[in-house]
């Protein structure tokens, strides 16, 4: 299909014919650009739109600095040190990737990287300088052979950024709507983007469902930890962006590569909800990993041992953790000594003693939790998505940067280069105004708020660090017994859950952990983050593609999610090469 601004897309037209159930918009805004989520991405977007005059409407789920990069603590990634170089960085990045990085989205992010964090810091972002020379003092993580990470506030580096970044946007005048939960893509009769439809909790300047209506929407939201019980993620991160697009007709890729995080501080066998993150970077400032006996265990299993690629020690841990029939490992820094922790990892240093481990004294207790989905919306290398005028960046979006499995400290960068991308082309190539959005009839059934528990826990079993065959079936099974039932309720009854928060938030959790599922059942190799015990090998001669993934509608008014492959991850305007087919379809 070809637009009137000359873009082809291979999206579904007139998206899916699926919408969230909610009352109809009370309230609407009209903007040239509609930015969903108030990250670096979001608010980078939003920024550089906004200085080439366009008007620009921020919309984001909580307050403007609540979103997941404010948790960042490890850094961000680009060759600023003497001596290291994009190439260097580049072929970190491939490595970790694991066989599916696209290698032209590396090798923008590299080289356009270094420019985007001193655009960051003229924005007002300030990093940690050595005292003597004033220099950015760079740390280490997994998988970097040098130190390339720069920090702020020692470990507080994500909030340095959305400080510097929540003071600009205001700065700027940007309108912005918050606590604002985002439920579906408006399009025209011929599918392009029109605006978005949200959910303003609270009381405020708009309330309730409305509409922003917009010819360019950027969706920043984040990710989708929430689909298990565990993770780093905060509560709002509940795959919002992802299962919007999806209903939109969007494709969807790489979403079977959840990377776990190694180090998680672990609070207990049944913790649920967000867990506090030790960074990478206590590894890369010589903290060591020790098994229920004390002993290192990822000497000799890599090169860069406890500073390997994250997937791998993460592997390291789950087979140590297992073998000694253990619920976490330990992470060793005592080393450090107290000013060392005070003035470097200040943040880490006060969640583990509000849990009351002392790092000082004692051996951190660590285990893998979620922490970050490699794959996402599909995206060429200006952030255009398969539905015209929609775009994403940042975590929600899979640029092809990431592969199997995302290098330390890439995402922040991922998101600044990107969303610069964005801005440029929005700029440079206004996606042409469409009509205020055409009713989509169809409204799929909503699932009760208690299902994000269960959803939570199925995944966690069936879909986590490691998986097999009959796990992935289960967890589908369940997943799908969840869906049936809300879709028998709706058929057959006319009812479903009262809409709301809670229900949007387990629906959009329920649509993204059955794609998820869906891909890694299809996936037969372990690959990145993505561990199949029953097929422990990486199979290059097979699996070395990417699936792609979107939503369509039978006549049975059943979703069927399809299914392609590419080998080289092409330009979202190129026509994918095999045949879409059906991967999991829920005929009632
Ligand atoms: C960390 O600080 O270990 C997390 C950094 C990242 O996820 O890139």
């Amino acid at each position: 299909m070809s637009t009137s601004s000359g873009r082809a897309t291979t999206g579904d037209g007139s998206g899916t014919g699926i919408r969230l159930h909610a009352p109809a918009p009370g309230w609407a805004l009209g903007a040239d650009v509609v930015v969903v989520g108030s990250g670096v991405a979001g608010l980078t977007a939003a920024l550089r739109c906004a200085a080439a005059g366009r008007r620009t409407v921020v919309v984001t789920k909580a307050r403007l600095d609540d979103g997941s990069t404010r948790w960042a603590q490890g850094g961000i990634a680009a060759a600023l040190g003497e001596g290291d170089t994009p190439e260097q960085h580049l072929d970190d990045t491939l490595v970790a990737g694991a066989g599916l990085c696209d290698e032209a989205a590396v090798r923008l992010l590299v080289t356009e990287g270094p420019g985007a964090v001193r655009r960051l810091i003229a924005t007002g972002a300030e990093f940690d300088r050595d005292a003597d020379t004033g220099e950015i003092e760079l740390t280490r993580e997994g998988g970097h052979h040098r130190r390339r990470i720069a920090h702020a506030g020692g470990d507080a580096t994500g909030a340095e950024i959305s400080r510097a970044l929540v003071e600009a946007v205001h700065a700027a005048g940007i309108e912005t709507v918050e606590n604002a939960l985002v439920l579906d893509l408006l399009q025209d009769a011929e599918g392009r983007t029109a605006g978005v439809t949200l959910h303003v909790m609270g009381e405020g300047q708009h309330d309730g469902v409305g509409a922003v209506h917009a010819p360019a929407v950027i969706l920043a939201t984040g990710g989708m930890g929430q689909v298990f019980s565990a993770t780093t993620n905060p509560s709002v991160s509940t795959g919002d962006g992802v299962a919007l697009a999806l209903r939109a007709g969007a494709e969807v890729s790489d979403l079977e590569f959840v990377q776990f995080h190694p180090t998680v501080l672990f609070l207990g066998p049944d913790a649920e909800g967000q867990q506090p993150l030790v960074s990478e970077a206590v590894r890369g400032e010589g903290a060591y990993l020790v098994d229920a006996d004390g002993v290192r265990f990822m000497t000799g299993q890599h090169e860069l041992a406890e500073l390997a690629p994250r997937d791998i020690v993460a592997k390291g841990i789950m087979r140590r953790m297992q073998e000694q029939g253990a619920h976490h490992m330990f992470l060793d820094a005592r080393h450090f000594g107290r000013q060392m922790w005070e003035q470097r990892f200040p943040t880490i240093l006060a969640a583990c003693r509000s849990h009351g481990i002392d790092p000082v004294t004692e051996p951190i207790p660590v285990a893998p939790a979620a922490h970050y989905a490699s794959g996402g919306v599909r995206t060429d290398l200006r952030g255009r998505t398969t539905v015209p005028g929609l775009y994403a960046c940042g975590e929600v979006a899979c640029t092809g940067v990431h592969g199997a499995n995302r290098l330390a400290s890439n995402s922040l960068l991922e998101g600044l280069v990107f969303a610069e991308r964005i801005a440029e082309d929005i700029v440079a190539d206004a996606p042409a105004s469409a009509g205020p959005g055409v009713p989509v009839p169809f409204r799929g059934p909503l699932l009760p708020a208690e299902a994000r528990l269960d959803i939570q826990r199925i995944m966690t079993q069936g879909a986590g660090v490691l998986r097999s065959a009959d796990s992935l079936r289960a967890a589908a099974d369940a997943l799908d017994s969840l869906y049936a039932a809300a879709l028998y309720d709706l058929e057959m009854h006319g009812k479903t859950a009262e809409p709301g928060v809670d229900t949007w938030e387990a629906t959009n959790l329920l649509c993204v952990a059955r794609v998820l599922v869906a891909a890694a059942r299809r996936r037969e190799e372990t690959r990145g983050c993505h561990w199949r015990e029953d097929h422990p090998d990486r199979e290059d001669t097979t699996w070395r593609r990417h699936l792609v993934v979107r939503l369509s509608r039978t006549e049975k008014r059943a979703l069927v999610v399809t299914e392609t492959d590419t080998a080289d991850f092409p330009s979202v305007d190129t026509p994918l090469r095999t045949p879409v087919h059906p991967i999991l379809s829920q005929e009632s």
